[in-house]
C-alpha cells in the first residue's frame, strides 16, 4: 500500500535542482509594480507629521500610500482587529510599517522608501518583561491562571522547597524564502499568489481590506521555502499591501521583504521568563509545582492569547505532579508582535517543567532520568489514567517503554559513567548529558479550527487531481496526503497530481498549523476518494452483477468478482455511465471540548510523544559549546511516511537546539533590534549537526482513529532540542558545586556565567 512508504518529498528534484517555484520566482505580467514599505526609527510615540515629497519624487516612484490613503479597513490582524498596514497615529514599534512606496522596480521601491521622514512625538517604549509587568500592559485583563490540587499546600507542607526561574529567548523563524506576496487585479476582484500557511486568512483580509465579499478574491499557493509557524499571520500585511495597491494603480504588485526588513517587521517566537517553586516530600518526591510564566507578546494580540494558552498546556510535559498551578502574564511591549513558531508556546512551557526537573535531580542529588522516570504518567492501559492540570485523562501514555527503550539503545547508564569518568579527569573541556522526554497535544486549541476539505477529480483518463485546504512548507503534507489518495484508489502515488492551494477550490481552511495538516486534510481527502471510489464500485457492481463491496481497487486494477480491469478502463466505464468523478470531502476531529478561560477540557485528541538523549562539551574557558551525539526515539504512531518524518524529527531536533543554543535576538535599549541579519544572528549550520545523530521511529499506532493511525509530527520534535540546552546544564554544573541556572539561549556568555554560578565565583 502506497500509505507507510518512505517516499521522497513530492518537489524532491525540483528543490534541488532550483525549479521549484515560489512566489517570488512566478512569471509576473508586463507592467508589475513593486512595494516596500517606509519604517518607524522610533518604538513608541505618535506621528506629528510625514514628509514624503522625497520618496514621491524618487526614480521609479509610482505612487505612495499612507494609512489616509486606504480605502477600506487599515488592519492585518489575524483576531484582535489591533494591528494597522500602516500606522494611522500610534506608533507602538522600531520598524512598524508608517508607508507604502509602488515603484517600477524592488530596487526603486526600497531606495525610495529610505527618504521618508516621519516626525514622530517620543513616549519611552516598554520593552522588557519586568517593565510591562510593573505597567500592567498585557493583553487580556489580567494573568490567566488554571490549577490542579492544592499547590499552596503542597508548598506548605513540603519538606523542602525549591525556588528558581529560567530566561527564554525568543527565535527568528528563518525560512530561507522570506514573506512574499503578488496582487493581481482581475475583472471584478483579486487574484493573490501569497507565500501563506493560511490562505483563507489571506482570503479575508484582503477582502476587507478592499471592501469586497470573500468570494471576490482568490488566493493561490503552491509552496513555501519554509513557515515554521512565521507564516500564518505575518504574510497578511504583504497580501494586503499588494492587494490596495493593485487596486489603487490597477497594475499587478508584488511585494517581498528583503531578510533585514523581514526580520525587522514580523513577529518571532515569545520570549520570556518562568518563575518556579516546587513541593517536594521526604522521598524526593515532586508534590506540587507553582509556575508563573512571563511571556512577551509584543505590540499587537496577534496569535499570543494562544500561544500563550499551549505554554499552560505543556506545563506539565510528561508528569503527573498532584498539584500544579500555572500562571500566565501575556505582556504587552513595544517590540514586534510576537506570533506563532513551531510548538506555538508549548516549548516554553515544556522547558519550564524540565528546568524544574533539571533542578529538583541536582538538588537531590539523584539522576535525572531515574527522578523522571519516577513521575512520569502512567502508561498506556493503566486502570488510572493520570489527569492533567487541565483535566483531561492521559490515556494514551507510552513513554515509560520509550524512555526505556532509547536509554538500552544509547547506552545512557554507560554514557553517564563516562561523562563522569571524563569530567573527573579534564579541567577543561567538560562535557554533559540530558534524557528528556516529549509530550506534545495535537488538535488546535480553538476547536473550529479542527475541521478540512478536500476536492478530488478522477479524469477520464484514469489520472487523478487533487486539492485539500493544507500548505506545503517543506514538511512533505502533499506527498503525505497524495499517498493516502493513491491508497484509497489503490493506484501508485504518481498518478496522483498535487494542484497549489486554492481558495477557489476548497473553501474556510485552516491555518497549516498546529502540526495537524495530515491529520485533517489527509481525513477529508479519503473522504472525497471513498466518495468516487464507492461510486465507481456501485457500477462496476451493476454492470457483472456482483455486489459493490465486491469490488476492489489494487496494484492499479479493479477486481470485480472474477474479472479484472486497469484502473483506467475503470474510470473510462464510469463516465460513460455517466457518473460524478468529482468529490468534495470533510472531516472535523472527534472528542475534543475546551473551555479555555476555566482551563478544563479536552484540547487534544491525542498526545504525540518522543525522547531525545544529547552529549556535549564544552569549553569551560570561553563558554563555546558542540553537541557531541543526539540519539532520538520518536512516536510517529504508524507513519504514513517514515522517511519524511525522519526529516521533520532531525529538523525539529536542530531547529529546537537553535533556538535554546546559538539563536540570540539583541534589542537595545530603544527597542531597535540588532540582530536583524544573518550576520548577527546565527542559526545552526549543516556543520552543527551533531556528529552522531541517530533518529528512530517508535513502532506502534495511534489508539485514536486518525487517518491510517498515524500520529502529527510537525511541531513535537522541536522539543526533544530541550536536551542539548539541559546537556549544557549538566556540563556548567561538572565545573562546580552548585546549581548553575543556565538560562537561555545558552550562548557561550552565559555557560560562562552559569559556570561562574556553579563554581560560586561573582557574576
Ligand atoms: N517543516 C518544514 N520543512 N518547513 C516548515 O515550515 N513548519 C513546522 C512543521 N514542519 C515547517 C516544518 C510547523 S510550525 C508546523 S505547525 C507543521 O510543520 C505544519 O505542517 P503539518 O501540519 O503538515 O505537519
Ligand atoms: Mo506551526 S507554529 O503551528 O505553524
Amino acid at each position: 500500500m502506497s500509505v507507510t512508504k518512505p517516499l521522497p518529498h513530492d518537489s524532491a528534484r525540483l528543490h534541488v535542482t532550483g525549479a521549484a517555484r515560489y512566489v517570488d520566482d512566478l512569471p509576473v505580467p508586463a507592467g508589475t509594480l513593486h512595494l516596500a514599505f517606509g519604517m518607524s526609527g522610533v518604538a513608541h510615540g505618535r506621528i506629528v507629521a510625514m514628509e514624503l515629497d522625497a520618496v514621491r519624487a524618487a526614480p521609479g516612484v509610482v505612487a505612495v500610500l499612507t494609512a489616509a490613503d486606504l480605502p477600506f479597513a487599515n488592519d492585518v490582524s489575524p483576531v484582535a482587529h489591533d494591528e494597522p498596514l500602516l500606522a494611522a497615529d500610534a506608533v507602538q514599534y522600531l520598524g512598524q510599517p508608517l508607508f507604502l512606496v509602488v515603484a517600477e522596480t524592488h530596487l526603486a521601491a526600497r531606495k525610495a522608501a529610505r527618504l521618508g521622514r516621519a516626525e514622530i512625538a517620543a513616549d519611552p517604549p516598554l520593552l522588557e518583561i519586568d517593565a510591562a509587568l510593573a505597567a500592567d500592559s498585557r493583553f487580556e485583563s489580567g494573568p490567566i491562571t488554571w490549577q490542579k490540587g492544592d499547590t499552596a499546600r503542597a508548598l506548605a507542607s513540603a519538606d523542602r522547597v525549591i525556588e528558581g526561574s529560567i530566561a527564554f529567548g525568543g527565535q527568528e523563524h528563518f525560512y530561507l524564502e522570506g514573506q512574499a506576496a503578488l496582487a493581481l487585479p482581475a475583472e471584478d476582484g483579486m487574484v493573490i499568489h501569497s507565500s501563506t500557511q493560511h490562505p483563507t486568512e489571506i482570503q479575508h483580509k484582503v477582502a476587507e481590506a478592499l471592501g469586497l465579499p470573500m468570494n471576490a478574491v482568490q488566493v493561490v499557493m503552491r509552496r513555501m521555502g519554509g513557515g515554521f509557524g512565521g507564516k500564518e499571520s505575518q504574510g497578511n500585511a504583504l497580501a494586503v499591501a499588494c492587494a490596495v495597491a493593485a487596486r489603487a494603480t490597477g497594475k499587478p504588485c508584488k511585494m517581498r521583504y528583503d531578510r533585514d526588513d523581514d526580520m525587522m517587521i514580523t513577529g518571532k517566537r515569545h520570549d520570556g521568563r518562568i518563575d518556579y517553586r516546587v513541593a517536594l516530600d521526604g522521598t524526593g518526591r515532586i508534590t506540587g509545582v507553582d509556575f508563573r510564566q512571563l511571556m512577551r507578546c509584543g505590540w499587537a494580540q496577534d496569535l499570543s492569547l494562544a500561544v500563550a494558552d499551549r505554554a499552560m498546556l505543556h506545563a506539565d510535559n510528561a508528569y503527573d505532579i498532584p498539584a500544579m498551578r500555572i500562571e500566565n502574564h501575556r505582556l504587552k511591549t513595544n517590540t514586534q508582535s510576537a506570533t506563532a513558531f513551531r510548538g506555538f508556546g508549548g516549548p516554553q512551557g515544556m522547558l519550564g517543567i524540565e528546568r524544574v526537573m533539571d533542578h529538583v535531580a541536582h538538588a537531590t542529588g539523584r539522576d535525572p532520568v531515574e527522578l523522571r522516570r519516577a513521575q512520569f504518567y502512567p502508561e498506556m492501559g493503566s486502570q488510572s489514567p493520570g489527569i492533567t492540570p487541565y483535566g483531561m485523562p492521559v490515556e494514551d501514555f507510552i513513554l515509560g517503554a520509550l524512555v526505556d527503550r532509547l536509554s538500552d539503545s544509547a547506552d545512557y547508564a554507560g554514557r553517564r559513567k563516562a561523562v563522569a569518568d571524563w569530567n573527573a579527569a579534564h579541567r577543561t573541556l567538560k562535557k554533559g548529558l540530558a534524557l528528556t522526554p516529549v509530550k506534545f497535544g495535537i488538535s488546535f486549541t480553538l476547536t473550529h479550527l479542527n475541521q478540512a476539505g478536500a476536492l478530488v477529480h478522477v479524469y477520464q483518463d484514469g489520472s487523478i487531481h487533487l486539492n485539500h485546504g493544507g500548505t506545503e512548507m517543506g514538511q512533505g503534507l502533499h506527498r503525505k496526503v497524495a499517498q493516502v489518495a493513491a491508497a484509497a484508489f489503490g493506484v501508485e502515488p504518481d498518478r496522483v497530481r498535487i494542484t497549489a492551494t486554492d481558495t477557489g477550490k476548497v473553501p474556510n481552511t485552516s491555518a497549516t498549523a498546529a502540526s495537524s495538516g495530515a491529520d485533517l486534510n489527509g481525513m477529508a481527502v479519503k473522504a472525497a476518494c471513498d466518495t468516487i471510489r464507492d461510486r465507481i464500485a456501485e457500477l462496476l457492481a451493476q454492470e457483472h452483477q456482483s455486489e459493490p463491496r465486491r469490488v476492489h481497487f489494487a496494484g492499479g486494477k479493479v477486481f470485480v468478482g472474477d474479472a479484472e480491469i486497469s484502473f483506467a478502463e475503470a474510470v473510462d466505464r464510469a463516465w460513460r455511465a455517466r457518473v460524478s468523478l468529482s468529490a468534495t470531502g470533510f472531516y472535523a476531529t472527534p472528542k475534543i471540548t475546551w473551555d479555555r478561560l476555566k482551563g478544563q477540557g479536552r484540547p487534544f485528541y491525542y498526545f504525540a510523544y518522543g525522547a531525545a538523549l544529547t552529549e556535549v562539551a564544552v569549553d569551560t574557558l570561553t563558554g563555546e559549546n558542540r553537541i557531541l551525539a543526539a540519539h532520538i526515539l520518536h512516536d510517529c504512531g504508524q507513519s504514513l511516511n517514515p522517511a519524511l518524518d525522519i526529516g521533520q524529527i532531525e529538523g525539529g531536533y536542530v531547529q529546537g537546539a537553535g533556538w535554546l543554543t546559538t539563536e540570540e535576538l539583541v534589542w537595545d535599549d530603544t527597542g531597535r533590534l540588532r540582530t536583524h541579519a544573518p550576520s548577527t544572528y546565527k542559526i545552526p549550520a549543516c556543520s552543527d549537526r551533531p556528529r552522531v545523530f541517530e533518529v528512530a521511529l517508535w513502532d506502534g499506532e495511534n489508539r485514536e482513529e486518525t487517518i491510517y493511525r498515524s500520529k502529527a509530527v510537525g511541531e513535537p520534535p522541536f522539543m526533544l532540542g530541550i536536551s542539548a540546552f539541559l546537556a549544557l546544564s549538566d556540563a556548567c554544573a561538572a565545573c562546580g558545586p552548585n546549581y548553575p541556572a543556565l538560562d537561555a539561549p545558552a550562548t557561550p556568555e552565559r555557560v560562562l556565567a552559569a559556570i561562574r554560578r556553579a563554581r560560586g565565583e561573582a557574576e
